[in-house]
């Protein structure tokens, strides 16, 4: 399969081509988004909500990532692996984000990372860049400041805090991104970055003129129960796929009609004669 590198990335960006980015966080997943021709596979810390059932991503951990990453990174053919440097694990200074996103791609076998955060980023992104690491940046809403931010709301609503998000966005290009999530802002403000930029704008919750697109996996095949964003669209519905199997299973093993013939092993009546004999 065609390896995607951050090279084909900015390529696409230059041709108007679409970059397809969607989350996993095992290998089957990995496998068929690989298969299905996803440009970018995000190893997302969304997976302390969608996988381990938090309210928010505060508790996700670097071990976590990169035991998330292994699994993905085995199974992915072809797209470049992202994975979110979580909560914590690169604000205390460029050296401890340089570790943990060393170890990220060493023992979990990532390409690059992403990072919540503007202008106060820079220096970080740069001192990755430097050693190698290639940096996905993610501004707009950024779910580890949930409590700083009071919610999970839409972001760059005002012309101070839209202007913002523009000054930081070309503060994180020019420190080396090779990329920058735009994640819950007006289409408007997302279409005018996307326009100032030379790197790809990936968004999610930011309308349809960003260079590509990013989902969380579980919102998008419908395996979820309870709030969905406004910004999803359900592609299938994997949620109402397992209940019913599962009721039909706990029918069926309730009045023995599974296993059937066609999954049992029996031995032949002479065969079992033997055996006894
Ligand atoms: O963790 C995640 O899934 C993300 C995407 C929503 C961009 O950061
Ligand atoms: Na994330």
């Amino acid at each position: 399969t065609k390896k995607v590198t951050v090279r084909t990335l900015l390529n696409m960006k230059k041709s108007g081509d679409h970059i397809a980015m969607m989350t996993a966080y095992d290998f089957p997943t990995a496998k068929l988004l690989s298969d299905a021709g996803l440009h970018v596979l995000l190893i997302g810390d969304s997976l302390g909500m969608v996988v381990q059932g938090h309210e928010t991503t505060i508790p996700v951990t670097v071990d976590h990532m990169i035991y998330h990453t292994s699994m993905v990174s085995r199974g992915a053919d072809g797209p470049l692996i992202v994975t979110d440097l979580p909560f914590m694990s690169y604000h205390a200074s460029p050296e401890v984000a340089l570790h943990n996103a060393g170890r990220i791609l060493q023992e979990g076998g990532a390409h690059a990372v992403k990072l919540e955060g503007g202008r106060e980023m820079a220096p970080t992104v740069a001192r990755l860049v430097e050693a190698g690491v290639p940096v996905m940046a993610h501004i707009g809403l950024t779910p580890q400041s949930v409590h700083a931010l009071g919610g999970f709301a839409l972001q760059g609503k005002t012309l101070a805090s839209a202007k913002r998000i523009l000054d930081d966005a070309r503060a994180l290009e020019a420190a080396g991104a090779f990329a920058v999530v735009l994640e819950a802002v007006p289409a408007q403000l997302a279409a005018l970055v996307t326009q100032r930029l030379r790197i790809p704008t990936i968004g999610i919750g930011a309308g349809p003129d960003c260079d590509g697109q990013v989902l969380v996996f579980h919102d998008f095949i419908g395996y979820t129960s309870g709030y969905i964003p406004k910004h999803n669209k359900r592609f299938a519905d994997v949620a109402n796929t397992i209940s019913e199997a599962a009721r039909a299973y706990v029918d069926e093993v309730g009045g023995g009609s599974f296993p059937g013939e066609a999954q049992t092993v029996r031995l032949s009546d002479e065969a079992w004669e033997t055996i006894l004999a």
